[in-house]
């Protein structure tokens, strides 16, 4: 299988018109960090900073996010960080899954070209798509399944801790053990 590099499919991604969304974003969101990361975190999609910047996980969700990237000690520059959708849904809405079944090609491809060894997905959304469809983010958050060459988890997503703070402990624990991963594999 032919593996493109990730300017490719970003200037593919760029210029999509697969689902609807194409005609209500500002910017795609396509994938930010270190294109050879050994941890890679997956979003649900965009919002609207998001949107506005071409950047993900730039607003409040995003600023908390970085405090506990901080927090554990894993910077952001070594990691790289993209969502399911690359175009933000109206009004903030969860992804369609013919939106997804389009959108996760773009996924795939930054996958194969990054070569990740851990996937983090950050919240229900994204475990349900990479993990499995019935994903209990309260009872499997943390919890590290083996696909192929990586191991993939779920941590909370963090505009659910902005909702409710009483998830904050899980979610640092979790982030410690994502920490402690990444140094046994780097
Ligand atoms: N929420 C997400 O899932 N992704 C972003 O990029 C921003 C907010």
């Amino acid at each position: 299988m032919e593996i493109k590099s990730l300017d490719e499919i970003k200037k593919e991604c760029e210029a999509c018109t697969g689902c609807n969304l194409y005609k209500t974003r500002t910017n795609t969101v396509f994938g930010v960090g270190n294109p050879n990361a050994t941890l890679m975190f997956v979003g649900e999609a965009p919002g609207e900073k998001e949107d506005l910047s071409g950047i993900p996980f730039v607003g409040a969700a995003g600023k908390l996010f970085d405090k506990y990237l901080a927090a554990v000690g894993i910077n952001r520059d070594e990691v790289y960080i993209a969502n399911i959708l690359k175009c933000r849904p109206p009004k903030n809405r969860d992804p369609k899954s013919d939106e997804e079944d389009v959108c996760i090609e773009y996924l795939r491809g930054q996958v194969r070209a990054i070569k990740p060894k851990m996937i983090v997905c950050l919240g229900r959304i994204a475990a349900a798509r990479l993990i499995k469809p019935d994903f209990r983010i309260t009872q499997e958050h943390g919890i590290w399944f083996q696909r192929g060459q990586f191991e993939i988890c779920a941590v909370y997503h963090p505009s659910a801790l902005l909702h409710d703070p009483r998830k904050k402990d899980a979610m640092l624990a979790d982030m410690l053990a994502v920490k402690e991963k990444l140094d046994e594999m780097k």
